[in-house]
């Protein structure tokens, strides 16, 4: 199993009081996202931390979250948001208390800055400096980076962490101290948003394989077994992937146009992202896959877009529904280099938009649900995923600042509720679902929130049904902006 519904794990519980954890600042941090892009140091220590208000007596798992912690190494810096050395941080729930610690991925890109100060292997958006020769020996036998800096799951017993690369990463939850390579993926490249396969006690992903004959493949893997490739596309120009949808029957790969030709990775000696083209005129492709059989069920077009995360998608009737968040084009990855966006203090957000297949029809019906912008999404997972379900969470903004603001959106009206707090950047909600679940919506929102005032960030607890604040624990230093977690019970 993996995502947030998961097997019960143990964990021990040590508590150590550690005041604070250095934090390395190259420049005058202004608002709170631009302090969260601030690099930090590791503080493993389990740290108890100072709660204010009162944890729900049910929440005694754990939260494990993943991102980037530090861009700046002594040597060099890397160029992106996503390409920064992936920290773990661990929100351990017990006896209405929480404690915290965090811990850098000892991966070979780690070692490589540790020991040269300088990035050792291909990211997102930064290279290495490598001759002609080394590219080409890179593209065949790949050279990409081992930095696992995107997601965490539990997968049968093993929790791993995952990016856009070869291979997922397992860690020990206990002290999130490196394991190693938990399994490599089929193809050079998967995603970091598998899906639960629940009948199969398995997980799906989507990979890419970059070379002389491209694809796009699904593939189920059960913890123990091999890789079993369930559809594969080829692709002459293939596009960039980040999650992709799920119902009971049905896989969804959503192609915006944002694409590759591969031969260009070669000849450029551009780092990895930067080979791609935003191609508009190529509108956007959504294709239905059997879970089962691997074959199409339909293919359907839209307009032109971009998006990172799928929320969730259905079957209605005979009709496919298809959520996610959608940009109107792919300038949102310039957006999130380093430089502009330590500079500028502000990122664009995407919008929660709804796709309607239906059978015998070439073009998909597309309507926006809410104006409230979305990024980030989380649903009720374990009750809703691949079901129609009535609530999204994510992150968003208000007019003044940026991913300042959390967001929840009834998905049949499009009303929406939101929690903000001065300057504040927060953190993907992760809901975490009550043991009672009376409703959809019955549980707690867990985000970690930039106090931009105090330079500190603090585990934010909100009452999921009205997004109203139920209890905060405060850390002693500011935790840099990460992507995403699960949420595991003990
Ligand atoms: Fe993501």
């Amino acid at each position: 199993m993996i995502g947030d519904t998961m097997d019960t794990a143990t964990v021990d519980k040590t508590t150590a009081h550690n005041e604070q954890a250095p934090r390395s600042s190259s420049a005058t941090p202004q608002t709170a996202l631009q302090q969260a892009l601030t690099s930090a140091d590791e503080s493993p220590e389990r740290v108890a931390l100072e709660v204010r208000g009162a944890l729900p007596v049910w929440l005694t798992g754990m939260l494990v979250r993943n991102g980037p912690g530090r861009w700046d190494f002594d040597e060099s810096e890397v160029n992106h948001w996503f390409d920064g050395l992936s920290m773990l941080h661990s929100f351990d729930f017990a006896d209405g208390g929480v404690n915290y610690c965090n811990r850098f991925v000892r991966s070979n890109a780690y070692r490589a800055v540790e020991e040269t100060g300088k990035l050792g292997f291909s990211e997102f958006a930064s290279d290495p400096c490598r001759t002609r020769f080394q590219r080409i020996q890179s593209m065949f036998s790949p050279n990409v980076t081992d930095n696992p800096n995107v997601s965490v799951h539990k997968f049968g017993e093993k929790f791993i962490a995952m990016s856009e690369i070869p291979l997922a990463m397992e860690f020990d939850p206990n002290t999130l101290e490196t394991v190693g390579v938990a399994f490599e993926n089929p193809d050079m490249f998967a995603s970091a948003h598998p899906h639960q396969d629940v009948e199969h006690g398995a997980m799906i992903n989507l990979s890419c394989k970059l070379g002389a004959r491209s694809s796009q493949s699904f593939f189920r893997l059960a913890p123990n077994g091999k890789p079993q490739r369930i559809a594969k596309f080829n692709r002459r120009m293939p596009t960039y992937q980040h999650s992709f949808g799920m119902t009971d029957r049905w896989l969804i790969l959503t192609e915006f146009p944002l694409v590759v030709d591969p031969i260009d990775i070669l000849k450029t000696g551009r780092p990895f992202i930067e080979n791609f083209q935003y191609r508009p005129t190529r509108g956007t492709k959504i294709t239905a896959i059997d879970r089962e059989t691997g074959k199409v069920g339909g293919v359907w077009e839209a307009d032109a877009g971009f998006c990172f995360h799928h929320v969730n998608a259905y079957e209605d009737g005979e009709d496919l529904v298809v959520d996610l968040c959608r940009f109107d084009d792919a300038s949102i990855v310039e957006q999130l280099y380093l430089k502009r966006l330590r500079e500028d203090g502000s990122a664009s957000i995407g919008h929660l938009h709804r796709y309607r297949l239906s059978p015998g029809r070439k073009r998909a019906d597309e309507k926006r649900l809410s104006e409230t912008p979305l990024e980030l999404p989380r649903i009720n997972y374990g009750a809703n995923n691949g079901k129609a379900y009535r609530f999204a969470y994510g992150v968003s903004s208000t007019d003044e600042y940026s991913l300042n603001m959390l967001a929840k959106i009834d998905v049949e009206t499009g009303e929406s509720l939101t929690w903000s707090e001065g300057d504040c950047a927060v953190g993907e909600p992760v809901f975490v679902a009550s043991p009672e679940q009376r409703s959809e919506d019955d549980g707690v929102l867990l985000s970690v929130v930039l106090d931009g005032s105090s330079g500190r960030s603090f585990l934010l607890v909100l009452d999921a049904a009205n997004l109203s604040e139920i209890a905060r624990a405060e850390v002693a230093h500011g935790i840099p902006a990460g992507f995403h977690g699960s949420y595991v019970k003990h």
